[in-house]
């Protein structure tokens, strides 16, 4: 007999999706609670980091203790510093009084430094110690402090990536990576979309007291389809718009915007992350989203959409003499007439 169950329910709290990559995520962040060890989070934007970070807290036994979440991001240099560490009255000039910083104030719990990529050089140094000796010192103070916070640290950059370009420390990388937890990308589990989207509903419906919607399998296929670079974030602002936009029982395609049917392109660069990895993110679902349904073409169509890229740009900046482009490019010059004829670029040839 079946049971009344809800497919939807994960054991954390908040944590929609069953896809067996996300079992593993819930396995692993209930197993990480139970030790104090620090735990890495990575994965792409809006895949539910933050989410995870808090579910570390409260399934652990610290979470009676507090949870406090700095965003490494935000802050200046100095001002992380002191945010963190705390400061005495005098360390600098706006250092009016003795200030207790973050890592104080989370004793007995969990502290999350969520865009750890962003911390200084400097300070890099001084987490180094915090996760060796469980110690620092305030701004402007000789005094060691000593703390017992477990900590967990988020990064939607590769932090490998990152040492190679000497903007973080290898020490501090293998400190902070004892429990690594890799948030998956949307587009990797489009069985969790429709869970998502009933979750995002009910929710939204709720919020704007309006009865809640059933999408369309149209819906539905399109939503299963689209390559989601924003995530778990993204289905839920589309969803969001959808409910506060629409009226009726049921949610149809057009509800949510063309590019997400397939019918405009992504834009790109308007990834938040930036860099290399971004950029083919978008890529890929710039790609699929011109694919049509049974296309197994990927490959293709990305490295088609950054070359025929790079050919425009050379030839502009080569003023369309082909022979000088093709040197920059460092191709035959039979090839590069081939390629422009190929993607039509003739016309930009002037
Ligand atoms: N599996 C999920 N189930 C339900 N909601 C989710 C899930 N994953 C993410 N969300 C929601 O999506 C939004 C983004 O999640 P979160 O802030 O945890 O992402 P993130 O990985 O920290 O992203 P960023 O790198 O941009 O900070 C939040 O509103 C969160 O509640
Ligand atoms: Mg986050």
């Amino acid at each position: 007999m079946a049971m009344a169950t809800s497919q939807s329910q994960s054991k954390i709290a908040g944590m929609i999706g069953n896809a067996p990559v996300m079992q593993d995520v819930y396995a692993l962040t209930q197993r990480a609670a139970q030790s104090s060890a620090t735990v890495l989070l990575t994965g792409e934007t809006g895949t539910g980091k933050e989410l995870i970070a808090r579910a570390v807290h409260e399934l652990s036994p610290r979470a009676s203790g507090p949870f406090i979440r700095v965003n490494c991001g935000a802050l200046s240099e100095s001002l992380l510093e002191s945010e963190l560490f705390g400061h005495v009255k005098g360390a600098f000039t706006n250092a009016f009084e003795n200030r207790t910083g973050r890592f104080e104030a989370a004793h007995g719990g969990t502290v999350f430094l969520d865009e750890i990529n962003s911390v200084s050089y400097k300070l890099q140094v001084k987490l180094l110690r915090v996760l060796q000796e469980h110690e620092f010192e305030r701004v402007g103070d000789t005094k060691s402090i000593e703390v017992d916070c477990r900590i967990v640290a988020a990064t939607n950059r590769d932090l490998l990536d990152e040492i190679d370009e000497d903007r973080f420390r290898e020490d501090l990388y293998y400190r902070l990576n004892v429990l690594p937890i890799y948030l998956p990308p949307l587009r990797d589990r489009p069985e969790d979309v429709p869970l998502l989207v009933d979750f995002f509903i009910a929710t939204y419906a709720a919020k704007n007291g309006k009865p809640t919607p059933q999408p369309t399998a149209e819906a539905i296929s399109f939503l299963q389809r689209y390559a989601w670079p924003g995530n778990v974030r993204e289905l839920q602002n589309y969803v969001e718009r959808a409910i506060v936009l629409t009226d009726g029982d049921t949610l149809d395609a057009d509800a949510f915007p063309p590019h997400v049917r397939g019918l405009a392109p992504v834009r790109i660069g308007r990834a938040k992350t930036g860099g290399a990895e971004a950029l083919c993110r978008e890529l890929v679902a710039l790609g699929l989203s011109e694919a049509g349904d049974a296309a197994n073409d990927l490959h293709e169509r990305v490295v088609s959409l950054v070359e025929k890229e790079l050919i425009s740009q050379v030839l502009s900046t080569c003023q369309g003499v082909q022979t000088k482009a093709a040197t920059r490019l460092g191709i035959n010059r039979n090839t590069l007439h081939k390629k422009i004829s190929d993607y039509h670029l003739d016309a930009e040839v002037r």
